[in-house]
């Protein structure tokens, strides 16, 4: 319980772990890339490569050569400037079927994944990190394939032309290790408890569990399918579509999200939950996974996500998705991750109840728009995501009567360096600064414009850009555009000037 007075907010908690986790030694900031070596010989392809003769250009000379084809180094990045390493170019997913079965040893799955090819291709990649691969196939047909650390690379047996959509299923096993990856606050990806598991990506960890192209300039939709052992719950995002057990006792629970959703945002749990269904405001399903054994206090403690989202919506617009919910995990570490449709938290925040939990809520709730229906185009652009949360935050706790941004001004730089927002590297993108410049630039430009022309700003950010991810200078533009100039020139210097600004007195 000290944690109330110690963190006034989840930010500042998160602020308070990126901290200390900063000072952990051994940290690597080429994380990614060593945190994989130890699987990356394990599979060699069973078959020659095929051949690429077919794409040659042709002899005539009134024929179009063929299209030049991306090198390997292309073909393994999504272009993020701080991860290259992350997502794949040459083609776009577009859905992801993916079915897990938890009820032997290890975990057992295939993935089946809807692509389609943006350029001429005969090979591919997806990233995958650690797991064994037993077969992939290419629309029904086998096809070879290699593991290079993160990236998993696909022989097609026949070429795939630039437009074609085309079919990719793996199947793959193995116990799924987290990242020890310093990008994040906590260990990335799937998580393995004794009473059960989670997943918590942001930003690394997707690929520790599921082959994809993990970027979130690429969103997909998906169905998740897991099959757990009788006595064990398996919640996923999205709705709930089927629930069937077998006469073992086995249940295979059936989820479905029909939204795009970023592959880091994507998540599992398995263990000993209690799924609620209940019809919230606006058609949205309210979905909680609970910790059975703590239901009746915690399903109490989240009534307010209720008058929460009708805050949202009232300054947003309609909540993006068809279902929302909070996931409680047994661990007790401040921890809360804005998984699409299913945040996650420690029960223990939850537990707090009141003003507190409150605002954790409305931060990871207001992630749904922030973040989640809007995405970094760039990881460097998390400021959008924190920052935004953030204002949403401090903004409900001020209309509920605890919050001030004036004070959090003042007490902003005692949680780390308020440097420039854009200013991040792989190890300190949920640093401080990210969360409090980022929220109280919002703040300073709500507090410049007046209210009418900041809902216009963030109306056009959310409408303009929604299903897809988008860059700081996507967001200026708009500023420029609806603020106008001395707006424009505000937001850029709250975003890029060496010291964080002085904010401006309420209007
Ligand atoms: N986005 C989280 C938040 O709401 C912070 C975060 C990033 C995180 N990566 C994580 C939390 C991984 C838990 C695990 O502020
Ligand atoms: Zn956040």
């Amino acid at each position: 319980m000290h944690l109330r007075s110690a963190a006034p907010s989840i930010a500042v908690a998160i602020g308070v772990f990126v901290i200390a986790a900063a000072c952990t030694p051994g940290d690597s900031l080429d994380s990614i890339s060593t945190a994989t070596t130890a699987t990356s010989t394990t599979e060699v392809p069973t078959t020659t490569e095929p051949s690429t003769s077919t794409t040659e250009a042709p002899t005539t000379t009134d024929t179009e050569p063929a299209a030049p084809q991306l090198s390997a180094a292309e073909l393994g990045t999504g272009g993020d400037v701080l991860f290259p390493g992350l997502g794949n170019r040459g083609h776009d997913a577009l859905h992801y079927s993916i079915d897990l079965d938890l009820t032997g040893e290890e975990l057992a799955a295939t993935a089946t994944i809807t692509l389609q090819a943006t350029e001429a291709l005969d090979t591919f990649h997806l990233d995958l990190v650690g797991m064994t691969v037993d077969a992939i196939t290419v629309d029904g047909e086998p096809a070879p394939f290699e593991r290079d650390e993160r990236e998993l690379i696909i022989f097609p047996s026949s070429p795939l032309a630039a437009g074609d959509e085309f079919e990719v299923v793996v199947a793959y096993r193995g116990t799924p290790a987290p990242l020890d990856d310093a990008a994040g606050p906590f260990a990335l990806g799937w998580q393995t408890r004794p009473w059960g598991t989670f997943v918590a990506s942001e930003p690394t960890g997707a690929a520790t569990w599921f082959p994809g192209n993990d970027h979130p300039t690429d969103k997909a939709t998906f169905d998740i399918d897991i099959t757990v052992p009788e006595g064990v719950a398996a919640a996923a995002p999205g709705r709930l579509v089927a629930q069937d057990t077998g006469p073992d006792g086995a249940t295979t629970y059936r989820w479905a999200s029909e939204h795009p959703m970023a592959t880091y945002l994507v998540s599992v749990a398995t263990g000993p939950f209690s799924i609620t269904s209940d019809p919230g405001p606006d058609g949205v399903e309210i979905r909680h996974a609970v910790l059975t054994s703590r239901e009746v206090e915690l399903l109490a403690d989240l009534e307010s996500t209720i008058p929460i989202l009708e805050w949202m919506t009232d300054r947003f617009g309609p909540y993006p998705f068809d279902t929302y919910g909070v996931l409680t995990i047994p661990d007790s570490i401040p921890f809360a991750l804005e998984n699409q449709t299913l945040s996650l938290f420690g029960a223990d925040f939850i537990d707090f109840g009141g003003d507190f939990a409150d605002q954790i809520e409305v931060h990871e709730l207001a992630h749904h728009w922030f973040g989640n229906l809007v995405s970094p185009a760039q990881w460097q652009d998390i400021w959008l995501n924190e920052g935004f949360a953030t204002w949403a935050e401090y903004a409900w706790a001020e209309e509920q009567g605890f919050g001030d941004f004036d004070e959090l001004a003042t007490e902003a730089p005692f949680f780390g360096e308020m440097g420039p927002l854009r200013e991040v590297t792989p190890t300190t993108l949920f640093d401080a600064k990210v969360y409090f410049r980022g929220g109280l630039g919002v703040e300073a430009l709500r507090r410049t414009v007046g209210d009418a022309v900041f809902d216009e700003i963030v109306q056009a950010w959310l409408t303009r850009h929604a299903d897809s991810a988008a860059t700081t200078d996507d967001f200026l533009t708009i500023v420029d555009e609806i603020g106008g100039d001395e707006a424009g020139a505000l937001m850029r210097s709250w975003i890029d000037d060496p010291e964080m600004p002085p904010l401006p007195p309420r209007p």
